[in-house]
C-alpha cells in the first residue's frame, strides 16, 4: 500500500528510482512521482495520476540528479490525480508518504492560518510543509520536530535542495528499509526495489528515524537517542521479482506452488519420530502441553488460510482452534488468556490490522506467534516466535503460494502440536507422508490447466458464482470465491453447503452456477445431496473433486489427488486459483493489479 524508494549517490537517481518504482508498483498504482535535487542544487518534480511508467516513461534529459525519492501511490485521502500523487512539496523540501495522518485536518487549518499553500487533497502534503516550517539546522532535526506534531502511520523520505548531502526517513506502523551499499545508500518500502542493488538492508523499527548520505546512515528515535543497527543479508535475488516466461505474476505464483511448499517442509520433517521441527516457535512440549485453546487471527486469505490452519490443529493436535479477522478482533477488546496460543498469519508482515491485533494481544500478556512470509518485516519482529514461509517474493496482489505455504506450515504446526500430545506414531507418519507427497500432486493439479481455463470460460460468462463446501471444504470455497472476487470482479459467495438450503437456494437456477468443493470424505455423501438440490433447480455446477460426481449433475469437474484427509484441503485450493485466474484472463482484467486493491495494506 503506496512505496516509497530513495536513492542518494555518484549516480543518477532517475533510473534508480524508476526501475525501483516499477518494482514495488504492486503496493499501489493509482498515481506516481519522483524528486531529485538536480547537480545545481535545483529541485526538480514529476508526478502524475496513472501508473509509473506513465510518469517516468518520458522524463526530458535533463531530469537528472542525486538525491532523489519517488513514490507509488494507493489513494486514502484525495482521490487519484496529478496534485494528489506524490512528491509533496514546500519550498526547497519534497516528502513521500506512506501512511495515514490522522490529525491532518487539525494541521491543515493551522498550516493555512500561518499563510502556507496547501495544493493537494492529502493528508501527506502536511508534512513537507511542516518541515520546511522547521528552523532546525539540519534535516533530520526538521523532520524530527514535524513528527512530534503528526499523530498517525507513516514511512517517509524527504530530500532538501538546500541540503543536498543527505535524505532522511522515519517510520511508524510503514516499513522503511535501508539498503546500504558502497559509497551509496538505498531506501524503500520494501526490499522489492533494492535487489539488485544490495544484499545489506537494515529495517527501521516504529518510531526511528535514520539519515542516509552517500557515505553512510545513522539511526536515531523520535526523542533523538542514537539505535544501533547492523546491516542483515536479504535472501532474494531480483530474478525472482521478474514475471520469466509467465504473462503474469499470479500466473507465476501459481506455478511455483511445488517449489514453494518443498521450501516450507525442508528441513523440518522428523522421518524417525514421525513429526515436525519447528524451532522457531520458542514453545518447550511442557509448554506445548499446556496449550488449552489455539486462535488464528490474520485478513483477507490470510485468515482464510488461519481457518484451514485451525481445523488442522484441532483435528491433529485436538486443541479447540478458530480463526477470526484480525482487523474485527483487534476491536472487540476479546479476553486474553494465558494458556491460549494466538497465531498471527500474514504474508507481507506488515498487515497494519494484524500487526494492531498482535500489539494488543502482546500489551495484555498474550504468546503469539507468526506465520509470516517477508523476513524481518514488523509482525515477525513482534511476535514471541514463529514460523517463516519461505515462499519467496509474492509479487500479485492476490495470493496464491503464499496462502498453500501458510496451509502447509499450519500441517506441520498441527503435527508438531499433536505429536507432543495425542497424535499416534502412525497418524504422525500418515501426514507426515501427505505434507511430503503434497508438491508432486500440486504439480498433477497444474497439468490440468488447460481443462480448468475451459471451465473457467463458461464462468466468467456468468454474473457471478455459488461456492459451496462442508467442514474440511468451506474454507477452501471462502478463498475460491475471494479469487474471483478480487481479480474477476464476479461476485462470488461461499456457503457451508448444508446452508443453501437455508436461503440461498432461492437464487439457484440456469443463470447461477456453483463452484463445489467436493473431497471425498465422511460428507461425500451429504455434498452429493446438495448437488441434487442444486440440480433439480437446473443450476450449472463446475465441481472440483476426487471422484466424478453423477453425470446428470455435472461434467464441468477438475479431479484432484487425494491426500490424507486432513490435508485434502491444500489440494482442493489450488484448482480454485486457476479457475479465478483464467475468468479474470477470459474478462481481459489487469490480473495482477486488480482494481481498488493494493498488496499489502499497512492502513486501518
Ligand atoms: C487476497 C489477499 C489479501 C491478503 C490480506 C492480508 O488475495 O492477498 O486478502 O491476504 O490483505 O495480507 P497479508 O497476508 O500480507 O497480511
Amino acid at each position: 500500500m503506496c512505496g516509497i524508494v530513495a536513492y542518494i549517490g555518484p549516480r543518477d537517481a532517475v533510473p534508480i528510482l524508476a526501475e525501483g518504482l516499477a518494482r514495488l508498483e504492486y503496493r499501489g498504482y493509482d498515481s506516481a512521482g519522483l524528486a531529485v535535487v538536480g547537480r545545481g542544487g535545483e529541485l526538480k518534480v514529476r508526478k502524475s495520476k496513472g501508473r509509473v511508467h506513465e510518469c517516468t516513461g518520458d522524463l526530458p534529459a535533463r531530469f537528472k540528479g542525486s538525491p532523489g525519492i519517488g513514490h507509488t501511490r494507493w489513494a486514502t485521502h484525495g482521490e487519484p490525480s496529478d496534485a494528489n500523487a506524490h512528491p509533496h512539496v514546500a519550498g526547497t523540501v519534497a516528502v513521500v508518504h506512506n501512511g495515514i495522518i490522522e490529525n491532518a485536518e487539525e494541521l491543515r487549518a493551522k498550516l493555512a492560518a500561518d499563510g502556507a499553500e496547501l495544493l493537494s487533497d492529502t493528508d501527506s502534503e502536511v508534512l513537507a510543509h511542516l518541515i520546511a516550517r522547521s528552523g532546525a539546522a539540519e534535516l533530520e532535526e526538521a523532520v524530527r520536530q514535524a513528527l512530534t506534531a503528526v499523530v498517525g502511520t507513516y514511512g517517509i523520505a524527504v530530500v532538501d535542495a538546500a541540503r543536498p548531502d543527505r535524505i532522511v526517513l522515519a517510520r511508524n506502523g510503514s516499513p522503511v528499509v535501508l539498503g546500504i551499499a558502497d559509497r551509496e545508500m538505498y531506501a524503500a518500502s520494501d526490499v522489492a526495489a533494492l535487489v539488485g542493488h544490495t544484499s545489506q538492508v537494515v529495517h527501521l523499527d516504529d518510531g526511528e528515524l535514520a539519515v542516509l548520505t552517500a557515505g553512510g546512515y545513522r539511526t536515531f528515535t523520535l526523542d533523538a537517542r542514537a539505535t544501533a543497527h547492523r546491516p542483515a543479508e536479504i535472501e532474494a535475488d531480483a530474478a525472482s521479482y521478474d514475471r520469466t516466461g509467465h504473462d503474469h505474476f499470479m500466473a507465476k505464483e501459481i506455478h511455483e506452488q511445488p517449489a514453494a511448499v518443498e521450501r516450507a517442509l525442508r528441513g523440518r520433517l522428523d522421518a524417525r519420530f514421525h513429526t515436525a521441527h519447528l524451532g522457531g516457535l520458542n514453545l518447550d512440549p511442557r509448554e506445548a502441553r499446556a496449550i488449552r485453546r489455539v486462535k488464528v487471527i490474520g485478513c483477507g486469505s490470510a485468515y482464510y488460510s488461519g481457518r484451514i490452519g485451525a481445523q488442522l490443529i484441532e483435528e491433529l493436535a485436538r486443541i479447540p482452534a478458530d480463526a477470526e479477522p484480525a482487523s474485527e478482533f483487534r476491536y472487540r477488546n476479546p479476553v486474553v488468556e494465558p494458556d491460549t496460543l494466538y497465531i498471527a498469519v500474514s504474508q507481507s508482515g506488515e498487515t497494519y490490522d494484524t500487526l494492531a491485533a498482535v500489539q494488543e494481544l502482546r500489551r495484555k500478556g498474550g504468546r503469539v506467534l507468526g506465520l509470516v512470509n517477508v523476513v524481518g518485516s514488523a509482525i515477525a519482529r513482534e511476535c514471541d516466535g514463529g514460523v517463516y514461509l519461505h515462499a519467496g517474493p509474492e509479487i500479485s496482489v492476490a495470493s496464491t503460494k503464499t496462502f498453500t505455504s501458510t496451509c502447509v506450515v499450519f500441517g506441520l504446526i498441527a503435527l508438531h502440536l499433536g505429536r507432543i500430545r495425542d497424535l499416534s506414531p502412525a497418524d504422525g507418519r500418515r501426514i507426515a507422508d501427505g505434507l511430503r507427497a503434497l508438491p508432486g500432486q500440486i504439480r498433477e493439479i497444474l497439468a490440468q490447466e488447460d481443462r480448468i481455463a475451459e471451465l473457467a470460460r463458461k464462468l466468467s460468462a456468468a454474473p457471478g458464482a455459488f461456492y459451496v463446501g462442508r467442514v474440511r471444504g468451506y474454507p477452501v470455497a471462502r478463498e475460491g470465491a475471494q479469487k474471483l472476487k478480487e481479480i474477476a470482479y464476479l461476485h462470488a459467495e461461499a456457503y457451508p453447503a448444508s446452508e443453501l438450503k437455508h436461503g440461498p437456494l432461492a437464487l439457484v437456477g440456469p443463470g447461477l452456477p456453483t463452484v463445489a468443493v467436493l473431497p471425498d470424505d465422511d460428507l461425500l455423501g451429504k455434498n452429493q445431496a446438495t448437488l441434487g438440490e442444486i440440480r433439480a433447480r437446473r443450476g450449472p455446477v463446475i465441481a472440483v473433486a476426487h471422484t466424478a460426481p453423477d453425470p446428470r449433475v455435472t461434467e464441468d469437474v477438475v479431479l484432484v489427488p487425494r491426500s490424507e484427509p486432513e490435508l485434502d484441503p491444500i489440494l482442493l485450493g489450488v484448482p480454485l486459483q486457476l479457475l479465478a485466474y483464467h475468468a479474470a484472463l477470459a474478462l481481459g482484467h489487469d490480473i495482477d493489479k486488480p482494481r481498488n486493491l493494493a498488496k499489502s495494506v499497512t492502513v486501518e
